[in-house]
């Protein structure tokens, strides 16, 4: 049996603004997403902030119910049934709410442990197992006010496995946390996996799910984008090239214009104070295409224009670009493209990939 299937799952917000006329207004975050789990597996739903998550992650554990489709927890219906999936799920969000700062780990633990049920014999002996676990034994008498950030996060995670879930849901462990700690929260991450226990991750770190998942789904404007293993998403950028520009003022409509040179596969920019990088896609081995994405950028300081291997980072970047781009251009044929090209290259790897035929739709 699959540990989680989800079957063309959406989820539209509706809020009310405006006044004194108040207008419904809807918003579609999470629109037709379809992906299985295998029992074990750590599956990472990887995208942008705002790309439908944590929306996703919320169907999943009953904290919301789909507008349309369906997900079933080690069989279980989401919206049937929810008691018996929560019976069998935990979940960690990110951030720093819900632990007692003035009490102990160990009491945090204790408490939680009472809460969902734990039977008390059973206590010591699991919460020793835990803290272990998250590499958080010989502390456990501390205060958690004196914690960091990252042993937080660690304790949030033997929190939401006290009462031994099969699934464990993980919005964004390592948001906030540093780069040190993150790497110890990997490692428990990890761990974890290795007990069994299927994980659900969600993280916008290409590198730590690159370094976490068996299988990754991107997820940009409530679609997958693609999906495989994180090789087969590699795979995706294997054939490019990349250009690294120091710049000093580009605008969105000069990154745009780069946007529509023939043979530019993806830009992104980023700021670094006054300077800015922008990183410029194209097909391997496309010097022809250094003068013309130069000349798109004409009239802004330019400085280093360096040409390198892509990373991961850039196989992210290309997948999420290609959404927007779709969403730009708002016509559905060019998202069937983009995203029917980028899933085929996936595909040509190893992994499987799905969602394919939902995304050319509705744009
Ligand atoms: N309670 C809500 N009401 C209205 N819109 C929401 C609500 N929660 C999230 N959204 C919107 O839904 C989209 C997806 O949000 P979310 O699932 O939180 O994304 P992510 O976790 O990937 O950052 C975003 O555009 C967000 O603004
Ligand atoms: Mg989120």
């Amino acid at each position: 049996m699959l540990a989680i299937e989800a079957d063309a799952l959406r989820r539209t917000y509706t809020s009310r603004t405006g006044w004194p006329k108040s207008r419904r207004t809807e918003s579609e975050a999470v629109r037709g997403v379809t992906f299985d789990v295998a029992p074990g597996e750590l599956f990472g739903l990887l995208g942008p902030n705002g790309a439908g998550k944590t929306t996703t992650i919320k169907m999943l554990n009953t904290l919301l119910l789909p507008t349309s489709g369906t997900a079933r927890v080690f069989g279980h219906d989401v919206a049937r049934d929810p008691v018996a999936v929560r019976r069998r799920i935990g979940y960690v969000f990110g951030g720093d709410r819900g632990l007692y700062d003035r009490l102990s780990a160990l009491d945090n633990l204790r408490y939680f442990a009472e809460l969902y049920g734990v039977p008390a014999r059973a206590q010591k002996r699991r919460i020793t197992e835990l803290l272990d676990l998250v590499g958080l034994l010989g502390r456990e008498k501390e205060k958690v006010e004196g914690y960091s950030r990252g042993m937080r996060q660690r304790l949030h995670i033997a929190r939401g496995l006290l009462h031994r879930p099969d699934v464990l849901f993980l919005d964004e462990p390592s948001i906030g946390v540093d780069p040190v700690a993150a790497r110890d929260l990997r490692r428990t991450v990890a761990d974890l996996a290795a007990t069994g226990t299927t994980v659900l991750l969600t993280t916008h770190y290409m590198a730590e799910a690159d370094e976490l998942c068996d299988r990754i789904a991107v997820i940009a404007g409530g679609r997958i984008r693609a999906l495989g293993t994180p090789d087969s998403l590699k795979s995706l950028v294997r054939e490019r090239d990349v250009l690294e520009i120091e710049a000093y003022g580009v605008d969105e409509e000069r990154l745009d214009r780069l946007r529509r040179v023939p043979g530019v596969r993806g830009v992104a920019a980023e700021d670094r104070g006054a300077l800015q990088t922008v990183t410029v896609q194209t097909g391997r081995g496309a010097a022809e295409l250094h003068g013309p994405v130069l000349a798109a950028l004409q009239g802004v300081r330019l400085g280093r224009v360096t040409s390198r291997e892509p990373s991961l980072e850039d196989a992210y970047i290309a997948i999420v670009e290609g959404a927007d781009a779709a969403t730009v251009t708002g016509t559905a044929t060019s998202a069937g493209t983009h995203t029917g090209t980028s899933a085929g290259t996936v595909g040509g790897g190893a992994g499987a990939v799905e969602g394919t035929a939902s995304q050319g739709a509705a744009v």
